[in-house]
């Protein structure tokens, strides 16, 4: 009996193309930290009741490694604090549902978490168009989100129940420009952006203000639809233009074939982006296509700092043995601030457990000391990486403060 449910739990979590499943890092961690408490005073069991949380990330889709390494790092989050008896004595569960990477599923995704599954605050999305599509229901039943990742500023503008624990796009555009005109002494930079993706059209708009009030000139603007195959046209423009940087603040599956084509046409001037092209897969699509080109990020693996190094050291041993990503950081820290909050509320409604979360206050994370201002915005440092090194992935560059 046991034998098979394993069997299940195994084939559930093959199924879901992730390292641990729902049933995996909810129930089981539930099992091993309640069974001897239940046995000793089986009429406790009742107020000890697991807390549910929901998750909604694209854990398939052209962005599926977001929702995943999100998921992964929520996971993590969620084992560690039930092993140490959760939050005062609870478990945390989880529900996660995969938004594909579009809105309408999204959307789906969360009155399905917030109707009902009734959980009691939601972590996600990671692209801002897809926070932007669910935000609306949170707000509206009175549930804390967090998004790991979002960094358009309208996320967080949707209402109070919103919070974010990464930085938002005027300082992550800041942080580009800045990189492009101090380090790569750029006077002239060109665009291309993804006119479909609010989180695209924005950094684009901020990057550009902050490089041009640093005396650089954006000598040529094109856009795309993200999914789009050939930037043949868009390419020939910019080339034209003879840019001494390439701004591309896209999600990594475009940034990839954009960069092959890139370099196909001769254009030889480094490419730098935004947190969008964070995933392993950027380096197996453009291999060398973009080797020695730059992105903005919330951490880097190989960052000097003793609180990163435990970190990947135990997402290592539960997954074996990947490094984690800035989502997967980002995932962990988000579960965390919430775990943090919780106990502070000593209470799971929607009301206290939204002041608690503003009320977060120098909390050490992954990606950085995480204070949440009046705007349930994060307030972080920026790195810059570089695609370099063999297996090709990013390496530590720069450090922005804001
Ligand atoms: N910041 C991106 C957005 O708002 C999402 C993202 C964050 C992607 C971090 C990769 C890494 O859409």
């Amino acid at each position: 009996m046991v034998g098979r449910l394993a069997t299940v739990v195994r084939r559930l979590s093959l199924g879901l193309g992730l390292a641990a499943s729902v049933v995996a890092g909810g129930v089981v961690a539930i099992g091993a930290a309640n069974a001897a408490s239940e046995a000793a005073q089986p009429a406790k069991a009742e107020s000890k009741a697991p807390i549910v949380i929901g998750h909604y990330g694209s854990l398939t889709g052209a962005e599926a490694t977001f929702g995943q390494s999100t998921s992964e790092g929520i996971r993590l989050a969620i084992k560690e604090l039930n092993a140490s008896g959760g939050i005062d004595g609870r478990m945390v569960e989880l529900k996660e549902y995969d938004t594909k990477g579009d809105p309408k599923e999204a959307n789906l995704a969360v009155t399905r978490l917030v109707k009902s599954d009734k959980v009691v605050a939601v972590l996600g999305e990671v692209a801002s168009g897809l926070s932007l599509a669910a935000a609306p229901v949170c707000q509206k039943a009175g549930v804390p989100m967090i998004s790991p990742s979002s960094t358009n500023v309208r996320v967080t503008k949707v209402g109070d129940m919103i919070f974010r624990v990464c930085f938002i796009d005027p300082f992550q555009g800041l942080a580009c420009a800045k990189f492009a005109s101090e380090n790569l002494k750029a006077t002239k930079a060109a665009m291309l952006y993804d006119q479909k993706a609010p989180y695209s059209v924005d950094l684009a708009k901020e990057f550009k203000k902050a490089f041009e009030k640093m005396g650089g000139k954006v000598v040529a603007e094109q856009t795309y639809s993200g999914g789009d195959g050939d930037f043949t046209a868009q390419l020939t423009n910019i080339a034209a233009s003879k840019p001494e940087v390439l701004f591309v603040p896209g999600y990594y599956t475009d940034v990839g074939n954009i960069a092959l084509q890139v370099r196909k046409l001769g254009i030889t001037c480094p490419m730098l982006g935004g947190d969008g092209w964070d995933s392993e897969q950027l380096g197996k699509t453009a291999g060398k296509a973009i080797e020695g080109s730059f992105y903005s990020n919330h951490y880097a693996p190989d960052q000097p700092d003793e609180q990163v190094k435990q970190f990947i050291s135990k997402y290592q041993s539960a997954y074996g043995g990947k490094t984690p990503d800035g989502l997967a950081a980002l995932g962990y820290d988000a579960a965390n601030i919430l775990f943090d909050a919780m106990k502070r509320a000593k209470s799971t409604d929607g009301k206290p457990l939204r002041d608690a979360i503003a009320a977060t206050k120098d909390f050490k994370a992954v990606t950085g000391t995480i204070t949440i201002d009046q705007n349930r915005d994060a307030k972080k440092s920026a790195v810059i990486v570089e695609m370099k090194g063999d297996p090709l992935g990013p390496k530590f560059k720069a450090r922005v403060e804001p």
